[in-house]
C-alpha cells in the first residue's frame, strides 16, 4: 500500500433469493482471504496512515436478530478473535468515513461494486478540496486494491495448499460415491445429491460450483447443470464437481463409461483426451506458461481427431486454422484458489506470464461432438469427454493435488462396477 494510505475493503452482503429468503451466505474471496470474517454486511479498514492499522465494521451484536439468524460475533469478538484494533458498528462507516480518509494521501477501494459508498467517497473528496485553503488535502488517489490483492492470492502458501489438497481428498471420496451410481436407470440428480452430501458429510461447505452430471450428449454441454436426465447404457457420464473447503475449491472432471465398460469409440475418444491431459500435466512445472501447456495439450487433441476422422487433412494446418476449436472449444487451464476460475493475471506484458512455485491451476482438455454433427463420423456423434485435475507448481515441477482420483481406464471401470445397477 505503501506509506499514508487507507484501504476500504468490503464484505458480501446478504442476498435476497426470493421474497424474504436468501440465497445461502458465501463471503466474499478478497475480504475472506485478509479477514477470515464468515459474515454479512463488514468492512475492513487497513491504514499506513498512522491511525489504528486494522479496523473492522460489522454488525453489532442483537439478541432478537440473533434469534431469527445465528451468532453475530460483533464488536467484541472482531477485536478478541479476529484481531482488529478497533471494531465499530456497520451502520458507523458512513459516518466515519471523512475522519478515515483525512489523512490518507491514496485510498484503496473498489469502484463501481457499491455505488451509494462511492458516492459519499465523491462527495468527501469534494468537500475536502473546498477546504484547501484551510489547509485540507484531499487523497491524490483512488485506487483499485485488487491487482495487489489477486497477486497475492494467485500464489498460494503451504496452509492455503493444505486445505486444497483436503478439499481434493474429498473431492475423490464423492466422485467415487457418484460413479458407483453410473448405471443405467439411475437419474442424474441422484449422483449429484451424492455429491453433495458427501461434500457436507466431510466438512466442507458444499459444492464449489454447480455440479455438471451429464450423461450422453449432455457431456457435450459444458455448463450443463440441469441435471435431470436417466442414464442408459451405451452412454458416457461426465462428471465435474469439487467441494469448496474453507473457501478453497477443488475442480475435478472425470469421465465414467455408464454400466461400466467402455464401448469402442468411446474409448478411441477417451484415450486421446486422456494423453493429451498428460502431456498437459508434464509440461506443467517452473519456467514454462499456461499458454505452453495449453499448446502441447491442442496438438495432441488435434491429431486425435484428424485420427478419429473429426478432422482431415495436416495436424499443423488444422491447428493453423483452428479447425480443433469445433469439438475443443474451451482453454485448458485457469488459476484455482478461493475462486474456482481464481483471480490472478494470466499476462504480462502482453505474453503468458511464467509459471513460479505456488500457482495452482487446473489441466482439463476434452473433446465434444454434438449428436447433431453431421460431419462427424456416426459413431462418434454425442460423445464428450473431459478429464481433469488441479496442479500445484513445485520447484522440480508440480504437484497434482488430485492424483488419487483415477483416471485410467480400466481403475474407472472398476469404480463403476463396484456399485450397484439400479
Ligand atoms: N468446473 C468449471 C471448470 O472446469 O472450469
Ligand atoms: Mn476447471
Ligand atoms: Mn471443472
Amino acid at each position: 500500500m505503501g506509506d499514508g494510505a487507507i484501504a476500504i475493503i468490503q464484505g458480501a452482503k446478504r442476498v435476497s433469493r426470493s421474497n424474504d429468503t436468501d440465497y445461502p451466505f458465501r463471503q466474499s474471496s478478497d475480504f475472506w482471504y485478509l479477514t477470515g470474517f464468515d459474515h454479512p454486511h463488514a468492512v475492513a479498514v487497513l491504514r499506513t496512515d498512522g491511525g489504528p492499522v486494522y479496523s473492522l465494521f460489522v454488525e453489532p451484536r442483537d439478541p432478537e436478530m440473533e434469534t431469527w439468524n445465528g451468532f453475530r460475533p460483533g464488536v467484541e469478538l472482531a477485536i478478541s478473535e479476529y484481531a482488529a484494533d478497533e471494531a465499530h458498528p456497520i451502520k458507523a462507516f458512513h459516518d466515519k468515513l471523512p475522519e478515515l480518509v483525512a489523512g490518507a494521501r491514496r485510498v484503496f477501494h473498489v469502484l463501481g461494486i457499491d455505488t451509494a459508498l462511492d458516492e459519499k467517497l465523491f462527495q468527501i473528496l469534494h468537500e475536502m478540496r473546498l477546504r484547501s485553503r484551510h489547509g485540507v488535502n484531499p487523497p491524490d488517489d483512488i485506487v483499485d486494491p485488487r491487482s495487489a490483492l489477486h497477486e497475492m492470492r494467485l500464489h498460494k502458501d503451504a496452509d492455503e495448499l493444505e486445505l486444497m489438497r483436503r478439499a481434493a481428498d474429498i473431492s475423490r471420496e464423492a466422485h467415487r460415491e457418484a460413479a458407483r451410481l453410473a448405471h443405467a436407470g439411475r437419474n442424474e440428480y441422484e449422483l449429484e445429491a451424492v455429491l453433495d452430501y458427501t461434500f457436507r458429510r466431510r466438512g466442507s461447505s458444499g459444492p464449489a460450483y454447480s455440479s455438471i452430471v451429464g450423461g450422453g450428449a449432455n457431456a457435450t454441454i459444458l455448463h450443463y447443470v440441469a441435471n435431470d436426465r436417466p442414464l442408459a447404457d451405451g452412454q458416457l457420464l461426465l462428471i465435474d464437481a469439487g467441494c469448496e473447503l474453507e473457501g478453497y475449491a477443488s475442480d475435478v472432471t472425470r469421465t465414467y463409461p455408464i454400466g461400466g465398460t467402455f464401448g469402442g469409440p468411446h474409448r478411441d475418444v477417451y484415450d486421446v483426451v486422456l494423453e493429451a491431459q498428460l502431456i498437459g500435466l508434464e509440461a506443467s512445472k517452473p519456467g514454462t506458461c499456461l499458454d505452453e501447456i495449453h499448446k502441447a495439450t491442442v496438438r495432441r487433441l488435434t491429431v486425435g481427431m484428424v485420427e478419429l476422422g473429426l478432422l482431415e487433412g495436416d495436424v499443423d494446418a488444422r491447428i493453423e486454422d483452428e479447425s480443433f476449436r469445433r469439438y475443443y472449444m474451451h482453454g485448458t487451464s485457469h488459476w484455482l484458489g478461493l475462486d474456482v476460475h481464481d483471480v490472478g493475471n494470466y499476462t504480462v506484458d502482453g505474453g503468458s506470464r511464467a509459471l513460479v512455485p505456488g500457482m495452482v491451476f487446473s489441466v482439463e482438455p476434452g473433446i465434444y461432438i454434438p449428436d447433431d454433427d453431421m460431419q462427424a463420423p456416426e459413431t462418434l456423434r454425442g460423445i464428450g469427454v473431459r478429464i481433469e485435475d488441479n496442479v500445484v507448481v513445485t520447484r522440480d515441477g508440480h504437484e497434482n493435488l488430485t492424483v488419487a482420483i483415477p483416471k485410467s481406464p480400466p481403475e474407472i471401470e472398476a469404480w463403476v462396477r463396484d456399485g450397484t445397477p439400479s
